[in-house]
C-alpha cells in the first residue's frame, strides 16, 4: 500500500510548463515543483520566466526559463529540445499557454482564427508530438495534460471568440485521440477544463460589473474559481494516483457544465 506522499511525489520527473509566465501557468508551476518536480518554464516574457524560476529554486527543485513563441514555426521543437538539455527528458507536460482573440463572428478576422488555433491547438499537439516521441524512443513513461475550457464543449454566452471555442474542442478531442494512441506506451494525456478565474485573460472582460454577473448567474457556486483549485486536479493528473486515466477531462468549473 503506497503512502500519500508516494501517490502524488514528482520527484525525479521533469515538467514542461506552457504560459508559465502569468496566470494559471504559474500555480501549475508551483504545484508541480512543490510535489518536487524539475520544471521547465515557457512563454515569451522572459524576465517573468526568470522570476518564477528564481521562486522555485527557492523551493529547492530546478527551474529553467525556457523563452519561446509556441505560434511561431520551430519553437515548440526547440522549447522542448532547450528544457531537456537543462533538465533532462521531460516525462510531464502541461499544455497551458492560450489566447482567446474577441470579436463578433461575422467580423472575426482570420488573423484571429488563425492565431487562436495556432497557440491553442496546433501547440499542444506539436509539443505533445515531440515530448511523445522522446519518451516513446526512450521506452519511458509520461504525462500530458492539455488545458481547455468549459467552453470546449458549448458556445460562449459572455463573450463573442469564435476562434477560441473552436480551439478548444478540437484540443478536447485531440486529447482523447493521443491517449488512445499513446496508452500501449504509458503515455497519459487528460485535459482540465477550467471555469472562470480571475487572471490576465479575463481581466479585461471582468473589468465591466456585467460580464462578471453573467458569468457568476451561470456558475451554480456563485463565484470564480481560485486558482489553487486548478493546480490540486492537475497534481492527480500528472502523479502516480492516476496512472489508470486516460483520455479524460477534469471539469474545475464550480457547476458550469453541469446545466
Ligand atoms: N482564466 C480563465 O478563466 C480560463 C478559463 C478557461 C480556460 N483557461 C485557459 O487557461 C490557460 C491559461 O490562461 P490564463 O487564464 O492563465 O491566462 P493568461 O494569464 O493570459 O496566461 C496566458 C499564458 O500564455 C502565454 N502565451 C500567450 N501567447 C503565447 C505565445 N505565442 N507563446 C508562448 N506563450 C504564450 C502567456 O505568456 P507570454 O505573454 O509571456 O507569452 C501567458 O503565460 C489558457 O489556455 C486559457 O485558455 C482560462
Amino acid at each position: 500500500m503506497s503512502t500519500i506522499d508516494d501517490l502524488f511525489s514528482l520527484r525525479g520527473q521533469v515538467a514542461l510548463v506552457t504560459g508559465a509566465s502569468s496566470g494559471l501557468g504559474v500555480e501549475f508551476a508551483r504545484v508541480l515543483a512543490a510535489a518536487g518536480a524539475d520544471v521547465a518554464l515557457v512563454a515569451r516574457r522572459r524576465e517573468r520566466l526568470e522570476e518564477v524560476a528564481r521562486e522555485l529554486r527557492g523551493a529547492g527543485v530546478r527551474a529553467a526559463a525556457v523563452p519561446a513563441d509556441l505560434a511561431a514555426d520551430g519553437d515548440c521543437a526547440r522549447a522542448v529540445a532547450d528544457a531537456e538539455s537543462q533538465l533532462g527528458t521531460v516525462s510531464i507536460l502541461v499544455n497551458n499557454a492560450g489566447v482567446a482573440p474577441m470579436s463578433r463572428a461575422e467580423k472575426h478576422a482570420r488573423e484571429k482564427w488563425e492565431s487562436a488555433l495556432r497557440l491553442n491547438l496546433t501547440s499542444p499537439f506539436l509539443l505533445a508530438q515531440e515530448v511523445a516521441r522522446r519518451l516513446i524512443e526512450a521506452r519511458k513513461p509520461g504525462r500530458v495534460v492539455n488545458v481547455t475550457s468549459v467552453l470546449a464543449g458549448r458556445a460562449n454566452p459572455v463573450y463573442n471568440a469564435i476562434g477560441y471555442v473552436a480551439s478548444k474542442a478540437g484540443l478536447e478531442n485531440a486529447t482523447r485521440q493521443m491517449a488512445m494512441e499513446w496508452a500501449k506506451h504509458r503515455i497519459t494525456v487528460n485535459a482540465i477544463a477550467p471555469g472562470w478565474f480571475q487572471t490576465e485573460m479575463t481581466e479585461h472582460g471582468f473589468a465591466e460589473s456585467a460580464n462578471v454577473e453573467k458569468v457568476l448567474g451561470r456558475t451554480p457556486m456563485g463565484r470564480l474559481g481560485e486558482a489553487h483549485e486548478l493546480s490540486t486536479a492537475l497534481l492527480y493528473l500528472v502523479s502516480p494516483a492516476s496512472t489508470f486515466t486516460t483520455g479524460t477531462t477534469v471539469y474545475v468549473d464550480g457547476g458550469w457544465t453541469s446545466w
